[in-house]
């Protein structure tokens, strides 16, 4: 078993890029802490009695918990799942909530790896993107963890952003690689349907960056990670030797783990399933004794799809033996077929019986990583 993801459905303000699942009504916080144990009990068989390797509280905002919230929700996943007494355990968190108190209380509780919402280190953008801090708050929620002993620290900053320039990713870049911090997020932001920024993109209020900045930028944040010592291991993600985050290292290997909370998903090595994105709908659906929404047994094609998908994000990439082994030698011609057009164009490249996008390929990695699948 490797880990269990507990998703806090409940935001201060929404931001406004993000379609996560999350409500800012915060009435039923208790109730849905409650409900989020029961899910707990309710399926303390997943395991199957193999040890829980990773704990990641997200989001949402997990740090809208009080900590006596967070230290019940851990004590009840301690109390029906074997942990690995080293397990990595993540928490999310926005900066404003990371007082002095709050970082000593949480490492207290066991939390030992913080991933912090910093998105920028320019207040305008910060305001842009309606995030409640300011950049000396981030600077200072950092220092503030890190003093409180969570000496493992990820932050995520958002690239891409409407009147981005170079210079600006630049100094976000400089700023965040001169702090304390073991792990870097990077995302280019999406304009999500139903998100105001998809709005204000529509009506032509902001503006978004050229593709080509889009593609400086990234480059940018390759060529300054790597001299700074942070080694890329998945398309967005970077970190100091040894600091890759074990949970999501853990879904990428697809290894088994249990979704609890509105909208979490599990995977249990057959079967997949997904919670109501509903806080009042998941809260029914464990008194009625189930607050799934959704299941589906993923055959040959599917998983396929899914391996693809996942491997290709990662720099090791695709093992063409460890495709074999699990799909067949049909399967590993059909890659290998439409493969060959991006090996041809340089956005793939095959190294150690591995294929992996390139810099070129990572660019544009949905796209090739939609050719390579199957119809299913
Ligand atoms: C669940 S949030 C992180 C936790 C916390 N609520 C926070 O905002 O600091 C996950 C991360 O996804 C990224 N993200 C969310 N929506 C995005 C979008 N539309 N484009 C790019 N990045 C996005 C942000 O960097 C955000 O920090
Ligand atoms: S980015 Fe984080 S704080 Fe902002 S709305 Fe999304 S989950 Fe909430």
């Amino acid at each position: 078993m490797s880990g269990i993801y507990i998703h806090i459905p409940f935001c201060t303000e929404a931001c406004s890029y993000c379609d996560f699942h999350f409500s800012i009504q915060m009435k039923s916080k208790a109730e849905l802490v409650e409900a989020i144990i029961r899910e707990a009990e309710m399926r303390k068989d997943f395991a199957g009695g193999e040890a829980v390797e990773t704990l990641y509280f997200g989001g949402g905002t997990p740090s809208v918990l009080e900590v006596p919230e967070v230290e019940k929700i851990l004590q009840a996943v301690y109390k029906y799942f074997p942990v690995d007494p080293l397990a990595e355990i993540t928490f999310e968190a926005n900066p404003d909530h990371l007082t002095e108190e709050y970082c000593v209380q949480l490492r207290r509780a066991g939390i030992n790896r913080l991933s912090i919402g910093i998105q920028s280190w320019f207040d305008d953008d910060l305001r842009m993107m309606n995030r409640r801090h300011n950049a000396i708050q981030g600077e200072a929620s950092i220092r503030t963890a890190r003093d409180a002993g969570i000496d493992n620290i990820s932050i995520d900053l958002i690239y891409g952003l409407p009147g981005m320039d170079s210079d600006r990713w630049k100094h976000n870049l400089d700023h965040s690689f001169l702090l304390d911090i073991q792990h870097l997020s990077a995302y280019h932001l999406t304009y999500e349907p139903g998100t105001r920024m998809y709005h204000q993109l529509k009506k032509e209020r902001i503006c978004a960056v050229t593709e080509e900045e889009s593609i400086g930028q990234y480059y940018m944040l390759l060529d300054m990670a790597e001299s700074h010592g942070f080694r890329q291991y998945e398309i967005s993600n970077f970190c100091r030797p040894g600091y890759e985050s074990k949970h999501n290292s853990n879904y990428w290997n697809f290894r088994r783990y249990l979704g609890l909370g509105p909208s979490a998903h599990s995977y249990d090595g057959k079967r997949r399933s997904w919670n109501i994105a509903n806080n009042r709908k998941y809260v029914e659906g464990i008194m009625k004794g189930t607050p799934e929404a959704g299941e589906e047994l993923p055959g040959k094609a599917e998983r396929y799809n899914e391996y693809v998908m996942t491997s290709l994000r990662t720099v090791k990439g695709i093992n063409l033996s460890d495709l074999r082994e699990r799909f067949g030698g049909e399967w590993e011609e059909y890659f290998l077929g439409a493969g060959e057009k991006y090996i041809v164009r340089g956005q793939v490249v095959k190294e150690d019986g591995c294929y992996r996008l390139t810099r070129e390929g990572m660019m544009v990695s949905d796209a090739i990583i939609s050719e390579l699948m199957k119809e299913v």
